[in-house]
């Protein structure tokens, strides 16, 4: 990873900051893209872009364009971004259907579509966050599954697409990450059977990486012991 620019969307969330440790720790120099208005004071961050609402074609555009003003280069993106809600169609809304499609669909088509033109200039690699929840969708799921499973199809589509243009497209499937609000909405859960954001974090490097050149197209479950 030494000297490779890679773009982290929702790096100020917590497996986005994982991740970010992760990938600065072998040498990559990390462009922080979130939503939120600052990132932790200890990221390791080259390049900061708070503030930036991925769901927004001007913003994301001019997020982009700020990476290749200061490198000229991209090798690599992580969508990181997104969210969850769980709730029943009966008691829900239809307006949540449009968010969690804006959180999670929108923001990583407009991410992937303002950086390609950088990717394919010198080759790289793109990972999507997608769910394992998509494979079957238990009551309540039908709003965050719809959306992740839009994340996987744009990952497949996107693979073909770019596939003789030297960039690779894959998605990892977590089930629940070990994180403080999961902790602390299921407190009789079992922690130690759900994947940490450090170990999703060493399988999105991984898939970054040119050890997975040969990796293309994949969704690919990270479930640790659920
Ligand atoms: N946690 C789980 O169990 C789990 C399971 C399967 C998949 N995932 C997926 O894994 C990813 C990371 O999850 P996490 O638990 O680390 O979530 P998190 O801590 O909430 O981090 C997500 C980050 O994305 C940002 N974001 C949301 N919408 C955005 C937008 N329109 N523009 C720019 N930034 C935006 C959020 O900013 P704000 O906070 O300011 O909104 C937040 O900083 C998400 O895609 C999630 O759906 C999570």
């Amino acid at each position: 990873m030494k000297d490779r620019v890679l773009a982290v969307t929702g790096a100020a969330g917590i497996l986005g900051s994982a991740l970010t440790r992760r990938l600065a720790g072998d040498g990559a120099q990390i462009v922080g893209i979130d939503l939120a208005k600052s990132f932790p004071a200890d990221a390791p961050l080259a390049l900061a872009l708070p503030g930036v609402d991925l769901a927004d074609q001007a913003a994301i555009n001019a997020a982009f364009a700020a990476i290749a003003q200061r490198f000229g280069k991209l090798d690599g993106l992580a969508n990181i971004a997104g969210g969850f809600r769980w709730e029943t169609l009966e008691g829900g809304a239809i307006e949540t259907w449009d968010k969690l499609y804006t959180m999670n669909v929108r923001t990583a088509v407009l991410a992937c579509k303002a950086a390609t033109p950088l990717l394919t200039k010198g080759g790289g690699a793109i990972v999507n966050v997608s769910a394992n929840a998509t494979s079957r969708a238990d009551a309540g799921m039908g709003a965050y599954t719809a959306s992740k499973s839009g994340v996987s199809r744009l990952t497949e589509s996107l693979a073909a697409e770019l596939k003789d243009k030297n960039v690779r497209v894959n998605a990892v499937m977590p089930s629940i990450i070990d994180t403080p609000a999961n902790r602390a909405d299921m407190p009789d859960a079992q922690f130690d059977r759900w994947v940490t954001p450090e170990a999703l974090s060493d399988v999105i490097s991984f898939l970054l990486s040119d050890a997975a050149r040969a990796i293309t197209g994949a969704l690919l479950p990270v479930t640790g012991r659920v």
